[in-house]
C-alpha cells in the first residue's frame, strides 16, 4: 500500500451554531468533536494527521495531542483552500491523502476503513463517501452520467431544482492520490455564490482528466453521514453516540433499566452484572466494578473509581472518588474528592465540604466505618477504620477521628467510654463532658427519669430507637440548676 497521509479541516467558522465556542470543541458524550475525526485517522494506522485549524484555533490547539501537526488557515475561504493550507507540511506529493471533516462525528471506523480499501483495491484517483437520504437539503449532490460514472459534486448553494433534487449525498471523507489533488485545487476557481474554495469542486475537474477514477462507497447506515452544522444536528449526533455507548455496555453484560433516561460517556467502563436504575448520569473516565447498583439518579462524575459490590443509590454525587468493595452510600449524598475504603457504609444525607472556596482538600474515610446520617466532613478530615459519626455530626477540618473512634454533635466531639477499643491513637479533638452546643433542627429530649437533682436528656436530629447502641451514647447528664438559679430564672 501506497502512504496514506491525513488532513482533517476544523478551520471553519461554524456560523450556525450561533456559538462563542469553536464547532469542533463542542462536546458528544464527554469530549469534543473533532476527537471523533482524529480517531478515525488513527485507527486507519495515521499517528501524526495534520488538523487544519483557523476559527477559534488558540482554543482549539490546547486541545489536541502533541504528535497532531497543526496548520493554520488564516482566512477560512472554504474546504478546498483548507487543504491547500496544509500543503506545505505534506512533505511532497507522493502517495495519498485521507482527508476527513471534523463536523462528521458519527462515522464509524469501519466505514473509513472501508473507503481506504476499496480506493487502493480499484486504483481509484479519488474515492468518495456517499449516502442515499430522503432528506439531502444541505449536502453537496453527487452527479453521475448516463453510464454511472461520477461526474462532479455540486453544493447546495449552486445547485438547480434537478440537481437538488438528486438524492445522492458526498458525506465528507475523501482518499485522493495527492498530487492529482493538488494539481486539481491549483486549478479550480472559488464558487460564484459564497466566493469560496470548495474541496468538492476538484472532482468534476478530475473527472475531465484521462485516465483518473472516481468511485463513490455508498454507506448503508445513513445516520452515519450526519453533518454537525446547528444544535439541532448537535443533539442528534449526541443521541447516536450515546446509543452506541449504552449498546456496548449492554453487550458486555450490563443491565441498564431505562436507556432511555441513561447517559453514560465515552471512555466510561462497567463491570458485569451491574445495574444501572433509570435517571443515571455517568460521565468521562468513571469505573465501575462488578455486581453494584448505581441509581437511580445517580451523578457519578470524572474522576469516579468504583469497586465490585457497591450500592450507589438515588441521588447520590459522585466527584474525584474511590470507592471501595461492598461500600453502601445509597442516599442523598455528596461525595468529592473522597477515598472510601471496604465495607463503609455512608448515611443518608452525607456531605464532604471538599471546597474551602480556595481549594479542594481530600476526605479519608477508613474500612467499616459507619457515617451517621447527615453528617458533615470538612476536608481534608480521616475518619478512622470502624469509627462511627453520629447523626447529624459536623467533623471539623483536620479533627480527625481514631480508628473504632466515636463522634457526635457540632462540631463532632470524640465520646470518651465509646472508642471501641482504646489504642494509642491521639484523639485531636478534646475529650470533654461538656454539652454539645445546639444545633438547630436537633429537638431536645427531655426524658421522665429524674434522679438526685439530675435529669438525663438527649440530643437527637431524627428519631434514634432508644435501645440502639448510638441513642445511647449520645445521652448526657447535666447538673439540674440550684432552687434559687430557677427562682432568678421565673422572675
Ligand atoms: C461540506 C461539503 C458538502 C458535504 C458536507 C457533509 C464542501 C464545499 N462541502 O459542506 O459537499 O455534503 O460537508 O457534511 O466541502 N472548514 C475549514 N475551512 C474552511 C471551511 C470549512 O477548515 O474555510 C472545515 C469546517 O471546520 C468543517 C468542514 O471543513 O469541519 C466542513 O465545512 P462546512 O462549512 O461545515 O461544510 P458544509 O457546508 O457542511
Ligand atoms: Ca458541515
Amino acid at each position: 500500500m501506497r502512504t496514506l497521509h491525513a488532513i482533517i479541516l476544523a478551520a471553519g467558522e461554524g456560523t450556525r451554531m450561533k456559538s462563542d465556542l469553536p464547532k469542533v470543541l463542542h462536546s458528544i458524550c464527554g469530549r469534543p468533536m473533532i476527537a471523533y475525526a482524529i480517531d478515525l485517522a488513527a485507527m486507519a494506522g495515521i499517528k501524526q494527521p495534520i488538523v487544519v485549524l483557523g476559527h477559534g484555533a488558540d482554543a482549539v490547539k490546547p486541545t489536541l495531542s502533541k504528535e497532531i501537526k497543526v496548520v493554520i488557515q488564516v482566512k477560512q475561504a472554504g474546504t478546498g483552500d483548507a487543504v491547500l493550507a496544509a500543503k506545505k507540511v505534506l512533505g511532497g506529493v507522493s502517495g495519498d491523502v485521507l482527508i476527513l471533516y471534523a463536523d462528521t462525528p458519527l462515522l464509524r471506523r469501519t466505514t473509513i476503513q472501508k473507503l481506504i480499501e476499496s480506493h487502493f483495491k480499484t486504483g481509484s484517483t479519488c474515492s468518495l463517501l456517499s449516502a442515499h437520504l430522503a432528506d439531502p437539503s444541505g449536502y453537496g449532490r453527487i452527479l453521475r452520467n448516463e453510464t454511472g460514472q461520477i461526474t462532479g459534486i455540486v453544493e447546495e448553494a449552486e445547485a438547480n431544482a434537478a440537481q437538488r433534487a438528486i438524492r445522492e449525498i458526498n458525506i465528507g471523507p475523501l482518499v485522493c492520490r495527492t498530487q492529482a489533488l493538488l494539481e486539481a485545487l491549483a486549478s479550480v476557481k472559488p464558487s460564484t455564490s459564497k466566493k469560496e474554495l470548495y474541496l468538492t469542486n476538484v472532482i468534476s475537474h478530475l473527472a475531465r482528466q484521462e485516465g483518473t477514477k472516481i468511485q463513490a462507497t455508498r454507506i448503508e447506515e445513513v445516520s452515519e453521514a450526519l453533518g454537525i452544522n446547528s444544535r439541532t444536528e448537535l443533539a442528534r449526533a449526541i443521541g447516536v453516540i450515546r446509543q452506541r455507548i449504552l449498546d456496548a455496555h449492554l453487550h458486555n453484560g450490563v443491565t441498564i433499566e431505562d436507556p432511555k433516561t441513561t447517559s453514560i460517556d465515552y471512555g466510561v467502563t462497567i463491570g458485569t452484572d451491574t445495574v444501572i436504575h433509570p435517571c443515571t448520569v455517568i460521565e468521562r473516565g468513571v469505573s465501575i466494578g462488578k455486581r453494584c447498583s448505581i441509581g437511580p439518579f445517580a451523578r457519578l462524575r470524572s474522576g469516579v473509581a468504583i469497586a465490585d459490590d457497591v450500592r450507589v443509590g438515588n441521588f447520590v454525587e459522585l466527584v474525584r472518588t474511590k470507592i471501595a468493595p461492598r461500600v453502601r452510600v445509597n442516599h442523598m449524598t455528596y461525595l468529592g474528592d473522597a477515598t472510601v475504603d471496604e465495607d463503609v457504609n455512608i448515611g443518608a444525607g452525607t456531605i464532604t465540604a471538599n471546597y474551602d472556596g480556595q481549594a479542594k482538600h481530600p476526605t479519608q474515610i477508613g474500612k467499616g466505618a459507619f457515617i451517621g446520617s447527615d453528617t458533615v466532613l470538612i476536608a481534608p478530615v480521616k475518619i478512622g477504620a470502624g469509627a462511627v459519626t453520629g447523626a447529624g455530626s459536623v467533623v471539623t477540618k483536620a479533627h480527625d477521628v481514631p480508628a473504632k473512634g466515636v463522634v457526635v454533635g457540632v462540631p463532632a466531639r470524640p465520646l470518651d467510654g465509646h472508642l471501641r477499643e482504646k489504642t494509642a491513637a491521639t484523639l485531636t479533638a478534646p475529650l470533654t463532658r461538656e454539652r454539645p452546643k445546639r444545633v438547630r433542627n436537633t429537638t431536645p429530649v427531655r426524658l421522665k427519669k429524674k434522679a438526685r437533682g439530675r435529669v438525663v436528656t438527649a440530643r437527637r436530629a431524627a428519631r434514634p430507637r432508644r435501645s440502639s447502641k448510638l441513642s445511647r451514647a449520645m445521652k448526657r447528664t447535666v447538673r439540674r440548676p440550684t432552687a434559687r438559679k430557677r427562682q432568678k430564672a421565673r422572675r
